[in-house]
């Protein structure tokens, strides 16, 4: 399992309290006009909200990672050429919906993080989101599964994901509740182990 600041030594025990205090920092988040500072979809903007979240809990909160991981079948970009996809990516264009999520996209497949990608992406997402287009992912209209299933296939077709993501926006950008759903986790606690990311 991770090392962890909280000197957590079983998983599930981490599970739980990664996400109780990533939610409440999450919210510290939304309320203290953080996020309303960053540069929205940059990197800089993505590390923040990530050492945001994660700094109590994880030395690597914030930090590029170190490690070659995948999860599944899928390899996320090897540590050697993660600078560089940074890069390109942050270059990549955000004024349309299409092109928001081929950025989300392609940042996933990145995962510069060792853990805790997914939830700071999707706040990342959202901040793009609102800025371009005046509109938000309601997640409590995506349903976890098929999420899943379209992220996975994603880095092969992004067709999925772009109509799972598409159907569920909303004009509520400042609503704290539709916020907070994205920083659900993204499966249930019972397939945690079954869902972390193997380091290679
Ligand atoms: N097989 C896969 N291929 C590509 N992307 C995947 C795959 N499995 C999961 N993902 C993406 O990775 C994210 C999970 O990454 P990570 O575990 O680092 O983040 P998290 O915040 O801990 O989790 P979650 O997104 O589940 O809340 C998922 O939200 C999904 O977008
Ligand atoms: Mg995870």
């Amino acid at each position: 399992m991770l090392e962890n600041k909280l000197g957590l030594s079983s998983s599930a025990e981490l599970a739980r309290e990664e996400e109780r205090i990533s939610k409440k920092k999450a919210a510290e988040l939304f309320e203290n006009g953080i996020l309303d500072s960053l540069t929205p979809g940059s990197f800089s903007a993505l590390q923040a909200i990530h050492k945001y979240l994660f700094d109590e809990i994880y030395d690597f909160a914030g930090k590029v990672r170190t490690v070659n991981i995948a999860k599944g079948n899928f390899r996320f970009a090897p540590v050697m050429y993660l600078d560089e996809a940074i890069k390109k990516i942050e270059k990549m264009p955000q004024s349309t919906f299409d092109e928001i999520v081929e950025k989300y996209v392609e940042m996933n497949v990145a995962h510069p993080f060792r853990e805790g990608n997914g939830r700071s992406m999707r706040i990342w997402l959202d901040l793009m989101l609102k800025t371009e287009l005046h509109k938000v992912v309601d997640w409590s209209r995506v349903d976890k599964d098929d999420y899943l299933l379209a992220m996975e296939r994603s880095p092969v077709k992004d067709l999925e994901i772009k109509h799972l993501l598409k159907s569920a926006l909303t004009d509520e950008i400042d609503s704290r509740e539709v916020y907070m759903k994205g920083i659900d986790r993204s499966y249930y606690y019972e397939g945690y182990e079954a869902f972390k990311a193997e380091e290679l």
